[in-house]
């Protein structure tokens, strides 16, 4: 290793790895994960809490990176069957894993009692209903903890927001104790507590601590009634600092449990997805072209179809060069864009960058979560390569998609054969 290797994600120069894997590409440090895993569980220990991490797989659903979580010890939190196959296939053990989402098809919820995960979190009348019904008939009962609407603003992006009355997200608060009520008489149900997840990117504390006395006081409503209340998923939610805000930390979310819940006497769960890998990973690039336009216009290989936040939630990433020589020219405003035809195919504005010539490798930082998740192939452009290091090691933990896999299901029928 040189100073003149440029950046490096742990003990790798990203040189190196647009080199052998190219670009667009994504990077993810194993070390990094599993350093923010352990300060997240040792805030919710330090807090006095007997909390279980449950990984939300929509953030990074990689199998490699849901093995670093295995071995950590983390649960899962999934949102489909096919992120329940995939913690299942990581390895995670069924116990630790729930079920959250507003749609569970009957398909997904038979999986979810075949497997006999931890526990479905229900979000409206209509799905318990369902899931008594495939419960019953498979002779099963399903543990299920009912999601609460607890119309709290989070404060965060109105795309990211979730438990406001009028999201699709959750039972009405006033509607928990007696549907709970009618849950335990239900066949094939178990009611054993209570879910809640206000939102995402979530920044200031006051939302949490709100939405969760909300939840003590209906957990306190629910046992006058005679009902068994044992556990509380807390959700996942807290924010990363993407560019200069001031920091949530776990220790302060932590605080805002044990105040309002511990002592209640329930088995807690969070669902931290981005806190835990947004950090850890990156997208490397490489400069296409730049066009010397006012700003200039750096193009850039990857774009929208890949990393979706910019153009969807209008996310600052912040964005750098590897190479210590591009790092060291003075810089000025540049528009950072992708290939794809669409304005919204934008990375940054008059972002301050050296000036790049073509080939050169930027890093677009804190795209561990809900990165590659959120790729399409739109433009015909293939999924990128997704790799992972591990202090000096590197390993290709996802090969780039060839363009023929693109195609490869699709079908011209018969009738539009030439004749
Ligand atoms: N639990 C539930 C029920 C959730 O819906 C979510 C995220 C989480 C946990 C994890 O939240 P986190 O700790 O990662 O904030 N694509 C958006 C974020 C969508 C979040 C959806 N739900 C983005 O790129 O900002």
């Amino acid at each position: 290793m040189h100073a003149r290797d440029g950046l490096l994600l742990e003990g790798v120069p990203l040189i190196a790895v647009a080199r052998e894997v190219g670009t667009p590409c994504w990077v993810y440090s194993a070390g990094t994960i599993r350093a923010r895993y352990r300060t997240f569980a040792a805030a919710l220990a330090g807090a006095g809490l007997d909390a279980h991490i449950h990984y939300a797989v929509k953030a990074n659903d990689q199998l490699a990176v849901l093995h670093v979580m295995r071995a950590l010890g983390a649960g899962a939190d999934v949102v489909s069957g096919g992120e329940l196959l995939r913690a299942r296939a990581a390895g995670i053990a069924a116990e630790r894993i729930v079920f959250s989402g507003v749609g569970k098809t009957a398909q997904e919820l038979r999986l979810a009692l075949e497997t006999e995960i931890a526990q479905i979190n229900v979000e409206s009348a209509e799905e318990l209903a369902m899931l008594s019904a495939v419960a019953a008939g498979m002779g099963r009962t399903a543990r299920v903890a009912l999601r609460v609407n607890p119309d709290i603003d989070a404060r965060t992006h109105a795309k990211i927001t979730t438990g406001v009355a009028g999201n699709k997200f959750g039972i009405a608060h006033d509607d928990i104790v007696p549907l709970y009520g009618r849950a335990a008489a239900l066949p094939g149900i178990a009611p054993v507590g209570l879910a809640v997840h206000i939102g995402s990117q979530v920044m200031g504390m006051a939302p949490y601590r709100a939405a969760y006395a909300r939840i003590a006081a209906l957990v306190r409503a629910l046992r006058a009634e005679r009902f068994c209340v044992s556990r509380v998923d807390c959700g996942g939610g807290l924010g990363i600092v993407y560019r200069n805000e001031p920091a949530a930390l776990p220790e302060a979310l932590a605080g805002a449990i044990a105040t309002t819940l511990r002592g209640l006497d329930v088995a807690l769960i969070v669902e931290p997805g981005r806190w835990l890998v947004g950090p850890a990973g990156l997208l490397l690039a490489s400069v296409i072209l730049v066009r010397q336009s006012e700003p200039r216009l750096v193009v850039l290989d990857a774009a929208m179809n890949d990393l979706i936040r910019p153009a969807m939630y209008d996310a600052w990433h912040g964005i750098v060069p590897v190479s210590p020589v591009d790092a060291a020219q003075p810089a000025t405003p540049a528009d950072i864009v992708g290939p794809v035809c669409e304005t919204a195919d934008t990375f940054a504005r008059s972002r301050a960058l050296p000036p790049l010539a073509a080939d050169a490798v930027v890093a677009i930082l804190d795209a561990g979560a809900y990165g590659a998740v959120m790729s399409s192939t739109y433009n015909a452009r293939p999924l990128a390569a997704q790799a992972l290091v591990d202090g000096e090691r590197l390993a290709v933990i996802r090969a780039r998609q060839p363009h023929t896999a693109l195609w490869q299901a699709e079908q011209v029928p018969d009738f539009l054969a030439a004749p």
